[in-house]
């Protein structure tokens, strides 16, 4: 027997009790004739006692040799400590040590295993094994798990059937790259790994299942993020014979349910918004709405007074950044070099300070009068006290821009609450997006996402106009997930591969056997998938899911840990007969 008790456990009813513990050594404090070790394992930390008197004289010189991280047992008796720590739980007691086996030495760790580390984070993402050691990221993967149970549960008691999709799969667009595999026994040919389960899903509702879920992991080639991983989970969910409404408010019943169980916080029923007033409300289709400052439009106010550069502009619009009057002429500068770097890339801001007398000031002064800027004032919902900032330009380059600036500012002022939770459903997404570069249309969501029935005749005239049936959730300015009701119509499948620039033929061999399967008593469907490491992340009150994930990945998509991705032998690649003749 390893041990008798965790090292987390141990209390002040356990006094005199004879207890053997395992763990890594944490610290060791030698006073010469005392000495303390902290004793860590993943339940906690206990305080062992090792005195030159009442130890046994092996044990004690044992004790000696220990260093950091070392991988003991001991045996002991729990004693009452004489100094308590009330800041852990087993701060009452110590372990009278008198037996000590030294389980594995270890080489002095190439940073402090300590909440607080000296290590950057190259070096602790090549070292994971030991940063998992430490509270900070150990705690939130025991989070994840319990996000992870929770949603299970739920799920599983909602009827829900977790059933696994294949990992070695065939390409299916979804926006982003795939990650091949080369066959050895098909030469030539490539599987590729799933961006998500999505047409096997849609398989599942015609196999009949009804309500399918499944934590999955999902891979996608494109540029990392602190919110994307080249590898990351979906909770991945689809259900039969169910319209939007369903759909929303099934997920809308188990983000409650997480909110709950897990941060003990009640939200209201989550508000719907359209993409179209999302826009135009926050310049974002995920917007933050934990604060206010939404967009005022400005056109009718601030054309025709003189000021051409924002005569010719096809929007104007504004936010008012509530408190902020008394930046100073210096703190405002720096705000608009900010805008003008090239991430943002604006032409510049102006400014109106609305001062709590009463009274306004701005960089337009010459062109605007107090009765023009308080008009602007109530267009942007600013009251005294508030620095109003206005962009101008073309409509969604403005928008996106001013979004960015409304987050950055919501930011510095500590708008952006962790603790505090704002849900929200945007709906009624553009089904189509015109890409520039290549001359035709993308799906917005993906290629079975069902228009909205009264917008399919658009499919002939406008297509750009016509809007999906498709939702995403999103909290605290993160999408979290993301659905649609699909289409199960084999014919109106075919119309919209069409629309997104698809042969018959390149339809047929990429999609056959999803529309051969629709000849099959294909019932209506829908589902959604959520990010699960994005909504973990902010459940967890961070924005970064890096440190939720055991094993990431790192900016360039490398395990600095295991070095991969890496070169494979010849004779491997002779094997898939990917040698290249150079
Ligand atoms: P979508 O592409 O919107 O939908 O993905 C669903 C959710 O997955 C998360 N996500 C990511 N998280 C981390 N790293 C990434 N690289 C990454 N990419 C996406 C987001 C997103 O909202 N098959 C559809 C779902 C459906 O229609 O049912 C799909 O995959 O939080």
């Amino acid at each position: 027997m390893y041990r008798s008790h965790t090292c987390g456990e141990l209390r002040h009813a356990h006094i005199n009790q004879t207890v053997t513990l395992a763990g890594w050594v944490q610290k060791v404090r030698d006073k010469g004739f005392m000495i303390w070790i902290d004793l860590r394992d993943r339940y906690g930390i206990t305080q062992l006692i090792l005195d030159e008197e009442r130890t046994p004289k092996a044990v004690f010189d044992l004790a000696k040799t220990l260093g950091r991280e070392f991988v003991i047992q001991v045996e002991g008796t729990v004693i009452e400590r004489e100094s308590k720590n009330k800041n852990i739980p087993t701060g009452d007691i110590e372990i009278m040590v008198s037996g000590l086996t030294v389980l594995n030495s270890a080489d002095l760790p190439p940073f402090t295993i300590e909440d607080q580390t000296d290590g950057g984070e190259d070096l602790r993402m090549k070292y994971r094994y030991l940063d998992i050691r430490r509270n900070p990221v150990k705690d939130k993967l025991m989070f994840r798990h319990r996000v992870a149970m929770e949603v299970r549960n739920y799920l599983s008691q909602q009827g829900f059937i977790e059933v696994e999709t294949p990992y070695l799969i065939k390409s299916t667009p979804e926006g982003a790259r795939d990650f091949v595999v080369p066959s050895r026994m098909n030469e030539g040919q490539f599987y590729a790994l799933p961006q998500s389960p999505q047409t096997f899903k849609q398989l599942l509702m015609v196999g009949g299942m009804d309500r399918y879920f499944q934590i999955v992991k999902c891979f996608r080639d494109e540029d990392l993020r602190a919110d994307r991983q080249p590898e990351f989970t979906q909770i991945d969910c689809e259900m039969t014979f169910v319209e939007q409404e369903d759909i929303l408010n099934i997920f809308e019943a188990l983000t409650k349910h997480l909110l709950k169980t897990i941060k003990g916080v009640e939200v209201d029923n989550f508000p719907r918004i359209s993409y179209a007033e999302a826009m135009q409300k926050y310049g974002n289709d995920k917007p933050d709405i934990r604060f206010g400052m939404e967009f005022g439009e400005l056109n009718t106010l601030a054309k025709g007074k003189g000021f051409n550069v924002f005569d010719a502009q096809e929007l104007i619009v504004g936010i008012a950044v509530p408190g902020a009057a008394e930046y100073t002429r210096k703190q405002i500068d720096a705000l608009i070099d900010w805008v003008k770097r090239p991430q943002i890339g604006a032409n510049g801001l102006v400014w109106v300070k609305y001062n709590t007398d009463g009274s306004f000031k701005s960089s337009v002064d010459k062109f605007y009068n107090s009765d023009d800027l308080f008009a602007w004032a109530e267009a942007t919902g600013s009251k005294p006290g508030d620095l109003i900032l206005v962009m101008a330009g073309d409509a969604h380059k403005t928008r996106t821009q001013l979004s960015t600036v409304r987050m950055e500012m919501a930011e510095r002022l500590g708008l952006r609450k962790p603790e505090e939770f704002a849900p929200l459903w945007v709906v009624d997404f553009p089904l189509l997006e015109w890409d520039e570069e290549t001359q035709r249309y993308h799906a917005m969501h993906h290629p079975f996402t069902s228009p909205k029935p009264e917008d399919i005749p658009l499919l002939e005239t406008d297509p750009g106009n016509a809007r999906a049936n498709a939702y995403d959730l999103v909290l605290n300015g993160n999408e979290i997930g993301g659905g649609s009701i699909r289409i199960h119509n084999s014919e109106l499948q075919s119309k919209m591969f069409k629309l997104l620039g698809f042969t018959h033929e390149q339809a047929e061999a990429q999609f056959g056997f999803l529309m051969n399967a629709f000849k099959y008593g294909a019932p209506p469907h829908a589902g959604i998938a959520f990010g699960f490491d994005r909504l973990v992340a902010i459940l967890g009150g961070q924005e970064s899911i890096r440190d939720f994930i055991a094993f990431p990945k790192n900016n360039s998509g490398r395990d600095v840990m295991i070095n991969a991705p890496a070169p494979i032998d010849d004779e491997q690649l002779e094997e898939l007969k990917l040698k290249l003749n150079l």
